[in-house]
């Protein structure tokens, strides 16, 4: 259902906003990024590298590190990239682009590595049809992204309170499944880890989500801002969640990797 996703527009600025609070608030993404990177075979050995959705550029560096290559920065949200840049200064490669339009030549990357990026696209089909054509042959996407799931919790708290969109849609597994079994990559693993974060209380949650850029975009949400009552009810309705180790975020995090035939 492309037409429930959020406007790139907005995504891009939300993310510019968060440029200076990301790192702060990104520890699930540090964690899910680096279980990526280590599922990367022991033998791939890399020239060219994309870091895709690059964000602060955290995994930009730890690929530049690995395999000691020049890396490409590209990410939607000018923000970021300058922010990156300058916490970078060894990377010159960043640049503002659109996962679904890469401006790259066709055969030309040996790995493009995306991580908590691709989510926020329309067509993720797309995006794979043009990491297809960008990597040479025996080339490699690596890429995570968000499942039905994620965030179940605060959907289902939001639903008490009323009918207005508040947490973005994730895509279910089956529905990924078909999109990489459809595409041009013949050879692809997909495998899915599931994460809990705990917070001692939901502003915690949602001043991480804010940080982070992960921002409400989605066409359905509410306007202005949410009143004292409608959040008391918010908080109510999230407690039944409530554990010994606290309020629990569940994420549902499908990690993949694709290869272009050599
Ligand atoms: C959650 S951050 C992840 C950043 C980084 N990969 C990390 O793991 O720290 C998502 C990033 O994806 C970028 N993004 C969203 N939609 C994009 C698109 N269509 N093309 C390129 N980047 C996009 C956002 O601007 C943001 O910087």
């Amino acid at each position: 259902m492309p037409e429930q996703r959020p406007d790139k527009r907005l995504v891009a600025d939300s993310f510019s906003r968060a440029a200076a609070t990301y790192d702060q608030a990104a520890a699930l993404q540090r964690a899910v990024g680096s279980n990526l990177l280590a599922r990367l075979p022991a033998e791939f050995a890399p020239t060219e590298l994309v870091d895709l959705g690059c964000g602060t550029g955290y995994f930009s560096r730890a690929l530049q590190a690995r395999y000691g290559q020049q890396v490409i920065g590209l990410d939607l949200a000018e923000g970021m990239l300058r922010h990156a840049r300058q916490t970078s200064p060894l990377i010159s490669g960043w640049v503002a682009a659109d996962a679904e339009a890469l401006p790259l030549r066709a055969n030309s990357q040996d790995l493009i590595f995306s991580s908590l990026a691709l989510q926020w696209c329309p067509d993720l089909a797309r995006v794979l049809h043009e990491a297809y054509r960008v990597l040479r042959p025996g080339g490699c996407l690596a890429f995570n992204t968000l499942l039905e799931g994620s965030l179940h919790e605060l959907r289902t708290a939001w639903r008490a309170v009323d009918d207005f969109v508040h947490v973005n849609r994730f895509m279910p597994a089956e529905e990924l499944h078909s999109i990489l079994a459809t595409g041009e990559f013949g050879d692809w693993r997909c495998e899915v880890e599931e994460h809990q974060l705990y917070y001692q209380r939901l502003g915690e949650l949602t001043q991480e989500l804010k940080a982070l850029g992960a921002h409400n975009v989605n066409p359905g949400r509410p306007g202005g801002l949410t009143g004292r009552a409608r959040l008391r009810r918010l908080t109510d309705a999230y407690e039944p969640f409530r554990t010994d180790q606290g309020l629990p975020a569940s994420w549902q995090v499908a990690q993949i990797l694709m290869f272009k035939p050599a």
